[in-house]
């Protein structure tokens, strides 16, 4: 890699994106350079941002030509440390790349890499849709970045995460090549589905500049349930009963009394109960008739729920989200996490939570777990507060927990650059090499985000 760029590199970006869209001064780079944690960040030798495809494959042609790494960017919110530099490459920022064309007769949409999802919803909204992904960061993560980790959110549970949506893609290759399959035919089994493989390749094999999504028409009402419940195993009983019996069933998050403590704080809410309970379910439910009481009716069957709490109209749903939503921002507020996207299967859910508190009590005394996640999926998003910033035991001793469990080391966020090392506790050694072998062949010279997703020498 190369922390400096030549001058006549430098003018030839210029010439491809507008000078004014290559960045060099120190002050112009810093907020692409530090990830949303804090706890990942480098230098880049520039950051540049080009505004549409045309300007995407002039930078990536001339960067593979010049051998000069790439990390592309959209709205610098990932959790692994996969979109910042690590030092000396480009970054290539989509944020421009923002556009929205919605198709209210096939209900979807062509979507600009660099459009937000809180953009990509409001255009929907003024034509009775909506994006069925959804997540807490929608005001700045952009659908380039979605595709880039296949995020997952709030409603995987209904439709599934960003590889269902994915409809069509157009993606710039290593060497500046356009690649375009928007077609979005219903049936297509020509070949290589790659629109799914760019779905969680974090910017390795190639740059996504545009796709073709599908949407959802908004459900005309809503109801949400707030759950105080007596442990983890009693909140699992509740989902796989909801799962079961509830078609409407849009959302089932987790969370627990110490992380309740957390946002309260954080964010001075009231307490949700009178009293309190280890742990909390978030029930969403949306459909065209009113779901409120098929819910109630489903609740009002499940053993162990202690208090509920529930809203039909929109601020008190809202009210009520805030004691999951805001679970991010208050663990970062607290300090710099280090932050464990895992998923287990749900029926190991509970002896999950044991088995991890059991660990932590032993290793990590110091430390301060904040766990939450997407019940549903049995997606549990595990924050430590108070770790060294460099110190991984604590990580791999999770990590290889969640191994024995058989689940995966990364549900929704990606590995980034954070998991590089444990890759092999979720993907078998064949799994590996064919991941290794697409990779070689998409981007042979290696500049497609380095170091992200396999560790720069293998293990
Ligand atoms: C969430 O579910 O809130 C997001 O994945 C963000 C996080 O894990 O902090
Ligand atoms: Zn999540």
């Amino acid at each position: 890699m190369k922390p400096e760029l030549p001058d006549a590199f430098l003018c030839s970006l210029a010439a491809a994106v507008g000078e004014q869209h290559v960045l060099l001064a120190d002050d112009e780079r810093a907020p692409y350079e530090m990830d949303w944690t804090r706890r990942f960040q480098g230098r880049a030798a520039a950051v540049v941002r080009p505004a549409d495809t045309r300007a995407l494959s002039d930078v990536l042609r001339l960067c593979f030509e010049a051998g000069v790494a790439v990390v592309p960017q959209g709205g610098n919110t990932g959790l692994v440390g996969g979109s910042v530099p690590r030092g000396g490459e480009v970054v290539v920022s989509l944020r421009r790349l923002s556009h929205v064309d919605v198709d209210p007769v096939e209900e979807r949409a062509v979507v600009g890499a660099g459009t937000t999802l809180q953009q990509l919803q409001e255009a929907a909204a003024g034509h009775g849709l909506t994006f069925a992904v959804d997540m807490a960061s929608r005001g700045s993560a952009t659908l380039g970045g979605m595709v880039a980790t296949n995020a997952g959110g709030v409603h995987v549970v209904r439709y599934g995460p960003m590889r269902s949506q994915v409809l069509g893609f157009e993606a710039v290759l290593a060497d500046g090549t356009v690649i375009t399959r928007m077609t979005g035919l219903a049936k297509e089994s020509a070949g290589y589905d790659l629109g799914g493989l760019l779905c969680g390749s974090e910017g390795t094999l190639a740059v996504v500049s545009r796709v073709l999504v599908r949407l959802v028409p908004v459900p005309r009402y809503a109801a949400v349930a707030l759950l105080g419940l007596g442990s983890l195993a009693a909140a699992v009983e509740v989902v796989t009963t909801l799962r079961r019996e509830l078609p409407s069933l849009l959302a089932a998050e987790v969370f627990f009394d110490d992380g309740l403590a957390l946002v309260r704080e954080h964010a001075g809410l009231p307490r949700p109960f009178d009293r309190p309970h280890p742990v909390y379910l978030l029930v969403e439910a949306a459909d065209e008739a009113d779901p409120a009481g098929e819910l109630a009716t489903v609740l009002a069957k499940a053993p162990g729920v202690g208090d509920s709490a529930f809203a039909t109209d929109s601020r008190e749903r809202t009210r009520l989200w805030a004691y999951r939503e805001r679970h991010t921002e208050a663990v970062n507020a607290a300090g710099v996490p280090h932050k464990l996207d895992v998923s287990v299967p749900l029926a190991a859910a509970a002896a999950f939570e044991v088995e991890l508190r059991a660990l932590l009590a032993k290793e990590a005394a110091g430390a301060r777990l904040v766990l939450f996640g997407h019940l549903a999926e049995a997606n549990f998003h595990v924050n430590l507060l108070g770790l060294p910033r460099d110190d991984e035991r604590i990580d791999r001793g999770v990590l290889e927990l969640v191994a024995a469990f058989e689940g995966s080391i990364s549900s929704e966020h990606g590995v980034g650059v954070a998991k590089t090392r444990y890759l092999q506790l979720s993907r078998t050694e064949g799994e590996l090499q064919a991941m290794r072998a697409i990779k070689a062949a998409l981007d042979p010279g290696g500049i497609l985000n380095p170091g992200v997703i396999f560790t720069a020498t293998p293990e």
